[in-house]
């Protein structure tokens, strides 16, 4: 099946008993045995298994081209679950830039636990090569990154990273592209991760997390982890994203289509010094992009000329984009990420240009769009 089929249908039956349409929400924290040791349909208890999670994580399996799926309470659970497959005393090879939460928990949560973290460029996969040790396990990717949009080529360092000694795992945090743009397990990771708040959910109503794998082991090891870590989303959650999935594709064009819009009118505005975007030319990783994605997603950042107070100015002045945290929604966000969502990178080596605005560009009309970017940038 094609994915715009997947995104209706993966996972999701009729109900057996009444024939529901929709995977209804199965508010149940344990289920009946019929003997000692005989759940009637494989359920026991809701952190290990829930009939709503299950065709979620069947779903995200398939539009990620994988066989196994994992859904958790955000995705910051999913990262935390996947970085205990690692044992103490081993090290972690991340991208210099990744969502400032990520370096957070790398960082402030997971060093106490003596792993060692190190970040580098993974734009150019000769740093990857060089920045690999021989007690490094996994190595972390975000591809668009959040929030310079950079590309990593998912082949050229899934290459690498599978012929250095141990055999690392290749995770790739797909959140900005969707399984609908890029699916990285197809170019040679072996971990998929996002956070569901996101495209997935689509809709800004919940918070969420996903992993999907291929390979059976791992996966066995993962679901391991979700039952006995327990950071698990509630069935009214997994709801929420399998309907969201379901308009995915739609929504994706969407927001290509808007941003590529927004991005026209900025590229010239003498109120901006620079943009990133991954599908413009002016873009370093543009030739990847377009080789690994389907098209450039509905993120956008840009600097500012006037420095941070131009951007502060600009960022609290759009009317239909709204001054928030977060992305991926049908409605326009904006944000500053140095004071916002990237407070936590301050003063490290990812830090952020605090002149750097980010959009999440959402559905709305294009038209709309661009004339309150364009009062905005006035006030400035
Ligand atoms: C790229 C990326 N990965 C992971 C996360 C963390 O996800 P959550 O907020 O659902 O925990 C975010 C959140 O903004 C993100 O942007």
């Amino acid at each position: 099946m094609n994915f715009e089929t997947l995104a209706i249908h993966a996972g999701q039956e009729p109900d057996p008993n009444n024939g529901a349409v929709m995977t209804p929400v199965y508010f149940t924290s344990t289920y009946m045995q019929d003997g000692v040791g005989k759940p009637r349909q494989g359920y026991e208890y809701s952190r290990t298994m829930n009939p709503t999670r299950k065709a979620l994580q069947d779903c995200l399996a398939a539009l990620e081209g994988g066989n196994h799926g994992l859904a958790f309470a955000s995705g910051l659970a999913a990262t935390d679950t996947i970085l205990r497959l690692l044992s103490a005393d081993t090290h972690v090879l991340a991208g210099n830039d990744v969502y400032g939460g990520t370096f957070r928990l790398f960082d402030k949560v997971l060093r106490r636990f003596n792993l060692d973290f190190t970040f580098a460029d993974t734009t150019d996969p000769e740093s990857v090569a060089d920045a690999l040790t021989p007690s490094t396990r996994l190595v972390w990717l975000e591809t668009p990154t959040n929030p310079y949009l950079r590309i990593t080529d998912i082949r050229a360092v899934a290459e690498i990273v599978h012929v250095h000694e141990n055999k690392p795992l290749l995770v790739v945090d797909n959140t900005f592209a969707t399984p609908y743009l890029q699916r990285p397990l197809e170019l040679g990771a072996d971990i998929v991760v996002h956070s569901m708040t996101k495209y997935l959910g689509g809709h800004s109503d919940v918070v969420g997390g996903a992993v999907v794998v291929k390979d059976k082991e791992l996966a066995e090891k993962l679901y391991f982890l979700q039952n006995a870590v327990g950071a698990v989303p509630g069935p009214m959650d997994c709801f929420l994203v399998l309907r969201g999935i379901k308009t995915l594709p739609l929504r994706m064009d969407r927001h290509f289509e808007n941003a590529v819009a927004v991005v026209e009118f900025l590229e010239n505005h003498p109120k901006v010094e620079k943009i990133f975007y991954p599908f413009h030319p002016s873009h370093p990783g543009q030739k990847i992009a377009k080789q690994q994605m389907k098209n450039g997603g509905g993120m956008i950042s840009f600097i500012m000329k006037g420095g941070r107070d131009a951007a502060i100015k600009m960022v609290e002045a759009t009317r239909i984009f709204t001054l928030a945290e977060s992305l991926g929604g049908v409605e326009s966000l904006i944000e500053v990420p140095a004071a916002m969502t990237h407070l936590s990178v301050a003063g490290s080596q990812l830090d952020v240009d605090p002149a750097l605005v980010r959009l999440s560009v959402g559905i709305e009309n294009k038209d709309d769009l661009i004339e309150d970017i364009k009062q905005a940038l006035e006030q400035t």
